[in-house]
């Protein structure tokens, strides 16, 4: 299925209109940029109103004391959508474990290697997300890590589901899809690219003058 990575509501509002996207994720780099003056839970709130599924807000605290207490905070906002996201480490996997015995679903973030997605599922992550650009962006193939984590997860039947994020092409997504993961979590901006074809366009465009122009 697919997520959409935005902060932004009247664009995820838009988008969902197409019954094509089941959640949403943000990050704060996406929200510096799209909201950096506005009140996190305010725009999440609207984020939330303007979406269905669940959205992910993620954790910016460092220590693990205030990482519980940020999570508490967000998971108040909308206890049935709001799902905290964790970045990856010891930290991260302490708290993903402890939310999880809370019954507080998670998104492992920042993961780029089949160890680290691993780690997360057995920690108790509702989710473990792998990022797609930055792996390649290290000159690596993302491409093993999903497969091989989807295989293991489905070999210990752990519950994490894998969604794949730092989409920047349309292959990306198709690959993503293909080499098992559950969830891909796409831009506007490369979702919008996904419904185009010249083809397609040129034969709709040729139907409607064929209709125009019939004889009457
Ligand atoms: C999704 O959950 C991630 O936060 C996001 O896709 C990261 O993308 P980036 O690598 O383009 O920052």
């Amino acid at each position: 299925m697919l997520f959409l990575d935005s902060s932004d509501p009247k664009e995820i509002k838009d988008i969902f209109a197409w019954g094509v996207i089941a959640g949403v994720t943000t990050n704060p780099l996406i929200l510096a940029r799209e909201a950096g003056a506005v009140d996190l839970e305010q725009r999440i709130r609207e984020v939330i109103a303007a979406s269905k599924g669940p959205v992910s807000v993620e954790l910016v605290s460092e220590s693990e004391g205030a990482m519980m207490e940020e999570a508490h905070r967000y998971h108040t906002w909308a206890p049935g959508r709001i799902v905290i996201k964790v970045p990856f480490g010891e930290a991260g996997l302490r708290v993903t474990h402890a939310l999880a015995s809370q019954g507080i679903e998670t998104n492992v973030t920042c993961i780029m290697s089949f160890n680290q997605a691993y780690l997360a599922a057995l920690a108790g992550g509702t989710y473990v997300s792998i990022f797609s650009g930055r792996v390649r962006d290290m000159g690596y193939d993302v491409r093993p890590v999903i497969a091989e984590t989807r295989a293991q997860l489905d070999r210990e039947k752990l519950g994490a589901k894998i969604i794949v994020g730092s989409i920047r092409h349309i292959l990306d997504v198709n690959e993503a899809l293909a080499h098992g993961a559950h969830v891909v979590t796409v831009p506007p901006g490369i979702l919008r690219k996904m419904l185009h074809n010249p083809k397609t366009d040129e034969t709709i465009r040729e139907f409607n003058a064929a209709w125009a122009s019939r004889a009457k």
